[in-house]
């Protein structure tokens, strides 16, 4: 590997430096690591070239929406990557959701379309990229659901045995699905996701087992090809905003790591604005950064939108680094106003499930405060697809979430009808 490219993880806290050969995901003071390469050594204006050469490429490692970037990514051989060809996704025009939201130029950068259903396949491509780099055998991960699913492909791709710990109860029923489907090892623990999250930490550093959370690295490494693809849909014009929901707050950390390392090698040449939006059952940078107080996670999260059910970020720290560099904000959202903004993403054609609804739910809370303009140009990125959780969407229809305080607001139950044409008549109205 060439070591200019990538050279090192740096501590977020403390700024010590470890070498990429030894595995590490935190620094011994306890703080989370970037991995960093010497942007002065890259030519910015012959990067975008090389990236703009690849893009439609119709075969091979470099067709993918993460690897076409491999240079700002990890920069191995290409027999070395393990892909799924995952990125290439579409950017919609919101439509509904767009009027919904009170936006006149909203687009919606669908990750839902990658081949698990998630934006987890851009860091878990990357992710096990490294754990194939450092010869390991087993993978695992803790999840609320698309990270284990992402991960026990990736995973069955690449040859290797994955170990998931997942909440008791709530996850979503398709994304358990697929990491039964793919063979990964599934432990439900006594607890909630940041029960889980601490107990893989212990368990892969007793066991020897690669860690594939988002506080390894490389995962974040990968997730920043969203804002790169994004950006050359748009042809390097950059929009005023991105909106993006926060769990584990892996992914905004990762939007804004990257969009920074563009604008160091002047690809881009404005800054935008990152607007995070957590579930109000699980708002602990919310509070955070509204209330300028210390970090202090949420005991009890609680929330339909059961991807971000999580209390104790582990990105917390990156996550306030980037909103500060782009001027970002937080902002949280209701059950109501999450279910809500659903059914708008749903019924413009578009679909995604609940934590990615987020994004819409959030970016009308912040036109409505004046925070956005309702002129100005937003990218909202949704997560996952709507089929990871039908159940919510079903009950969302059938108006049967009221014991969430949930109402079906623009709910389209469906209708029983006895078998004549006057039924049919009188159900669609003609
Ligand atoms: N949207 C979806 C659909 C997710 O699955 C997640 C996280 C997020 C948003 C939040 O992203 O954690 O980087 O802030 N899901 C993780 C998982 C936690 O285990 O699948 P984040």
């Amino acid at each position: 590997m060439d070591k200019m490219i990538l050279c090192w993880l740096e501590c977020v806290n403390c700024q010590a430096k470890y070498e990429i050969d030894e595995i590490r995901y935190s620094c011994d003071c306890g703080g989370t690591l970037d991995a960093k390469r010497d942007l002065s050594k890259i030519d910015g204006a012959q990067l975008k070239k090389t990236w703009e050469d690849r893009w439609g490429m119709k075969r091979g490692p470099l067709s993918s929406g993460v690897w076409r970037y491999k240079e700002l990514i990890f920069d191995l051989p290409e027999e070395q990557l393990v892909t799924r060809y995952e990125g290439n996704t579409r950017l919609y025009e919101a439509g509904k959701a767009g009027e919904y939201a009170g936006l006149k130029n909203l687009l919606l950068k669908h990750e839902g379309e990658n081949p698990t259903g998630s934006f987890k396949d851009r860091g878990m491509t990357c992710g096990t990229t490294a754990a194939k780099f450092y010869h390991a055998s087993t993978v695992a991960c803790a999840s609320t659901g698309n990270t284990s699913a992402s991960m026990a492909s990736y995973a069955a791709i690449a040859g290797m045995k994955s170990v998931i710990f997942i909440p008791e109860g709530k996850i979503a029923y398709g994304k358990l699905a697929q990491a039964l489907a793919f063979n990964g090892i599934t432990l439900q623990i006594e607890g909630n996701f940041d029960d889980a999250m601490q107990l893989v930490q212990e368990v892969c550093s007793e066991l020897n087992i690669y860690l594939l959370n988002s506080i390894n690295p490389f995962r974040i490494e990968g997730q920043k090809a969203i804002g790169f693809e994004v950006l050359q849909q748009l042809d390097w014009q950059v929009p005023d905003w991105f909106v993006i929901p926060g769990g584990n707050l892996g992914n905004n950390s990762a939007l804004s790591k990257g969009l920074q390392e563009l604008y160091e090698l002047g690809i881009i040449n404005k800054i935008p604005r990152i607007a995070v939006i957590q579930a109000a059952g699980a708002n602990p940078l919310y509070t955070m950064w509204k209330n300028h107080t210390e970090y202090k996670p949420v005991l009890d999260p609680d929330t339909i939108a059961t991807a971000i059910k999580i209390g104790n970020p582990i990105s917390w720290e990156k996550s306030l680094r980037g909103l500060e560099w782009s001027n970002g904000v937080v902002e949280e959202v209701t059950e109501q106003e999450i279910m809500d903004a659903k059914a708008m993403v749903d019924a413009s054609g578009i679909g995604a499930e609940p934590a990615s609804c987020c994004t819409v739910a959030g970016a009308k809370k912040l036109v409505e405060a004046g925070i956005i303009g309702s002129d100005e140009q937003v990218v909202g990125i949704l997560t996952g697809n709507i089929l990871k959780d039908p159940d919510a969407v079903v009950g969302y229809h059938k108006d049967e979430l009221g014991s969430m305080g949930i109402k079906g607001t623009f709910a389209n139950a469906p209708q029983l009808i006895n078998p004549s044409v006057a039924a049919v008549r009188a159900a669609i109205g003609k």
